[in-house]
């Protein structure tokens, strides 16, 4: 199902392009279900790929709502159906707003850590023959603390925390920032405070973490902004489509295209960290297996 205006010699051509390009990997996590995590990576990305950016957007949370309900695309296959060789990656990646590309969560296919070597291969296979050039990969993580969220969160080159000024949402963000620092050598994160219900709020959950952190862990936090609670951000939901498109002038799309504008300023790493391919090896050789790109 290759798009037929590419020849498959031009296909090869622009996959080994593709893959010997930067790639700036962003995971988006919080710890706790509801605080936003989808809502931000969606409207991240599709505010990211507005501003010409070719993005790719990876849904690995596995349980909730997902990345294609919320954009209102209709998905045929996951990355399940590419490993069990029924599509190829290109079959599975869905076109978002903007030419965002999105690559459906494998629901349904619950433990996929098993898979054999040639599977893993054919899972770097399918990313580094990926003819869409790819500059910015944001990935979506599950809740809680599963070991995806960990390799994610290793791998990527900047880690966004999801917090909203709850109890149980610091908590869980603080849990979250100090089984990576102190178990899996992740020293620096982003934090974005979600859902603020008054001017100042997100710097003041911001101070309210960091106080705790520089008491107790190693890590460097950088304060990614705010985004307001926002009634119109609920009814892009209901209506499936981003905010940021939906209603571009809102509160809390303004907050989203600021952080947007922010995180395309991040700096895009050089070497072979950076290139796609790496990226899929690193999460591969991690010891979670493809499963890190399934849950
Ligand atoms: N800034 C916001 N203002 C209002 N509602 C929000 C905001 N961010 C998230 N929500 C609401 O919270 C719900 C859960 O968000 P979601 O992104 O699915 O969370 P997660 O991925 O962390 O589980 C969304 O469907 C939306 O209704
Ligand atoms: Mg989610």
């Amino acid at each position: 199902m290759y798009d037929n205006k590419l020849s498959s010699e031009q296909m090869q051509k622009l996959a080994r392009l593709n893959a010997s390009r930067p790639v700036k990997v962003v995971a988006v996590t919080g710890g706790k279900g509801g605080v936003g995590k989808t809502t931000v990576s969606a409207n991240l990305a599709v505010s990211i790929a507005a501003r010409g950016r070719d993005v790719m957007l990876v849904d690995a949370d596995f349980g909730l709502a997902n990345v294609d309900v919320l954009l209102g695309l209709h998905t045929r296959f996951h990355l399940g159906h590419v490993l069990n060789g029924e599509c190829t990656l290109e079959d599975a990646i869905v076109t978002g707003p903007h030419g965002l590309q999105v690559v459906p969560s494998a629901t349904g296919v619950k433990h996929m850590a098993n898979l054999s070597a040639a599977e893993h291969a054919g899972i770097i296979r399918a990313f580094s023959d990926l003819y869409h050039r790819v500059e910015v990969l944001i990935i979506d993580t599950a809740a809680g603390l599963h070991d995806s969220v960990v390799t994610f969160t290793q791998t990527a080159h900047h880690v966004l925390v999801v917090v909203c000024d709850e109890p149980a949402s610091i908590t869980d963000a603080y849990a979250l920032i100090k089984v990576l620092s102190r178990e899996h050598g992740v020293q620096r994160f982003q934090i974005l405070a979600n859902q603020t219900r008054r001017p100042g709020a997100g710097p003041d959950l911001f101070k309210k973490i960091q106080r705790v952190c520089d008491r107790f862990l190693s890590v460097a936090l950088e304060y990614a902004g705010a985004v307001p609670f926002d009634d119109y951000l609920r009814r892009a939901v209901q209506r499936q489509t981003a905010v940021v498109e939906a209603y571009p002038s809102s509160i809390s799309s303004v907050a989203l295209k600021n952080l947007a504008l922010k995180a395309d300023k991040w700096s895009v790493p050089q070497g072979a960290r950076g290139h796609l391919e790496f990226f899929v090896e690193r999460m591969v050789g991690a010891g979670m297996g493809p499963s890190a790109v399934l849950q």
